[in-house]
């Protein structure tokens, strides 16, 4: 089974990089599952059904979202209608619209898709460790290939997790940061591991937010707005992934980075 995994994908500058870049991405890696994080994908801050809809025309197959989830109220509408939209989840238990969990057929197979979200440094949510083992024996009585994105903001926090989960799922890749991170392995009990899948969004900016405000910020301490640059250069980060169609286990996992320094297509 053939995925890619596009990461944090940030205002309309990451939505235009998606639209012209998804459809290249898939002719020379032919995923049949494709997942995008888009949780920034309105102006930075939660969703909306369009932009959603969007996303499902250009190709892809699953949205996963993280803290920003709720930021753009118009979620509360359209939430329980959008199937192949998932949030974190280890929010609490039986109280909180959506789901944490999804699954994609892929011809005769299924892929389990779980959105998780960290706890250090980050909103006070339920254990993510705990929440995770509950969906795998969930997701195991339908199929041994299971994608997790791990929405959280330490390193550490995805390390562990890539470890708690090697074995038991086929591909963990953490989101949030909005760097992609130079790890990509397949961990020894057959477990595809990124600690990022990096942003998608404006090239020139601090984490996808207009760089002269959050050198404001940081220059005077003062409060300050935060806006993403709706015009500028822009990059895409995501990454590849390869499951053995028998066992579940990853056999590849190969990141993806597109920006100016970096054009499409050279090094391939
Ligand atoms: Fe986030």
């Amino acid at each position: 089974m053939r995925l890619i995994f596009v990461g944090d994908v940030v205002g309309s500058l990451g939505r235009d990089m998606v639209h012209e870049y998804l459809p290249k991405i898939k002719k020379i890696y032919k995923p049949q599952v494709t997942i995008l994080n888009g949780e920034n994908a309105a102006s930075g801050r939660g969703i909306t059904e369009k932009i959603y809809k969007g996303f499902l025309q250009d190709g892809v197959d699953v949205v996963t979202m993280g803290n920003h989830t709720w930021d753009n109220r118009e979620i509360f509408e359209f939430i329980d209608d959008a199937k192949k939209m998932i949030r974190p989840a280890n929010y609490p238990e039986g109280m909180v619209p959506g789901e944490g969990m999804t699954f994609v057929k892929v011809n005769t197979q299924e892929l389990a898709v779980i959105n998780l979200h960290g706890r250090v440094f980050m909103n006070d949510v339920d254990d993510p460790f705990r929440k995770v083992d509950e969906l795998i024996e969930i997701a195991k009585e339908r199929t041994d290939h299971i994608f997790v994105d791990f929405h959280a903001e330490t390193t550490s926090e995805k390390q562990a997790m890539g470890w708690y989960l090697d074995g038991r799922v086929s591909a963990m890749v953490g989101t949030h940061t909005h760097v992609q991170t130079n790890d990509a392995r397949i961990l020894p009990e057959g477990t595809a591991y990124l600690t990022d899948a990096g942003m998608t969004g404006p090239y020139d900016a601090v984490l996808g937010m207009k760089k002269e405000q959050v050198l404001r910020k940081f220059l005077t301490q003062m409060p300050t707005r935060f806006e993403v640059p709706k015009e500028g250069r822009q990059m895409l980060s995501a990454c590849y992934i390869e499951i053995d169609d028998q066992t579940g286990k990853a056999k590849k996992i190969e990141p993806i980075m597109i920006n100016e320094d970096r054009p499409f297509g050279l090094d391939r």
